[in-house]
């Protein structure tokens, strides 16, 4: 493999990789570095670039630690994230569609406070968000666990805010008998994701902006189904089509009505997609 020249290189790197025992490891490197070189011949790179680069994954990088993924930001605002969630849940149709994680997700939310409610931190109701939760057949879905979580008012998650009290904001519920879930709270708020960083500084010099469109986060789980991550959108919202992090779709987009007492009213019905046998 000596005088490798720039017709030969990527051959050559292919070729050593032919050998690889762990055939999905030798699909991956094959795959990564065919369309790596065909990148570079086609951005063709000069050196400062290509070291700036480098100090651009080197920040992301050095940006990681227990509580921030700069990592999962590059690949949300990148469109992987969604990417590689819609190829693992080509869901069957007429089941609700999955929507992206987030990082704010918390396991073992508490109850809704009062048995209804979202909010801990004194804010006014208002929103009511209900539904059911059923199978493809429409049975209900009985004592299904599902989480909710959203920001508050001031854009921001409870696990990003020391001055909301803890799972302000979120809960843990179980669906009735009928399947039917019934919450209070109030419309989420449009946020940012964390822009504080290269990713955020990547956003800036593209002309994008870091906003996510108001969601309310639903993840649901019952024995016999697949794991529901989802998220309901909420019409109105400048973020729609521009989100950030591509996690719209428009079958989760909800419209409130407007029911007594000033609260407005969200009807939303899920349907899980049974797991396989
Ligand atoms: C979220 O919806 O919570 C979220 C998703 C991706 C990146 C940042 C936040
Ligand atoms: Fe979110």
């Amino acid at each position: 493999m000596r005088d490798v020249t720039e017709a030969t290189a990527t051959e050559a790197v292919l070729r050593t990789f032919a050998a690889t025992s762990d055939g999905r490891l030798r699909q991956v490197m094959t795959s990564l570095v065919t369309h790596l070189h065909a990148f570079v011949r086609e951005v063709e790179p000069t050196e400062a670039e290509w070291a700036a680069a480098i100090r651009f994954l080197t920040e992301t990088g050095h940006m990681c630690d227990d509580r921030r993924q700069e990592f999962i930001l590059l690949s949300d605002t990148l469109g992987v994230s969604t990417l590689v969630e819609l190829i693992n849940n080509r869901r069957q149709p007429g089941t609700t569609g999955t929507s992206v994680l987030g990082p704010f997700f918390v396991e073992h939310a508490p109850p809704p406070s009062d048995g209804v409610s979202l909010l801990r931190d004194g804010t006014r109701p208002t929103l009511r968000v209900h539904g059911r939760v059923a199978a493809p057949d429409g049975a209900p879905v009985a004592g299904a666990v599902m989480d909710m979580w959203q920001t508050a008012p001031n854009g921001l998650y409870d696990v990003q805010d020391p001055a909301q009290p803890a799972g302000n904001m979120r809960a843990r519920l179980h669906t009735r008998a009928d399947g039917g879930f019934d919450v209070l709270t109030v419309r989420p708020t449009p946020y940012t994701i964390p822009h504080d960083g290269p990713v955020g500084k990547l956003l800036a010099a593209a002309g994008r902006h870091p906003w996510r469109p108001s969601h309310l986060h639903v993840m649901i789980d019952a024995p016999g189904f697949r794991r529901l991550t989802t998220a309901l959108y909420f019409d109105g919202d400048q973020h729609l089509d521009s989100d950030a992090v591509f996690g719209v779709k428009e079958a989760l987009v909800v419209r409130p009505v407007p029911a007594a007492g000033g609260i407005d009213e969200v009807r939303f019905d899920f349907t899980l997609e049974r797991a396989a046998a």
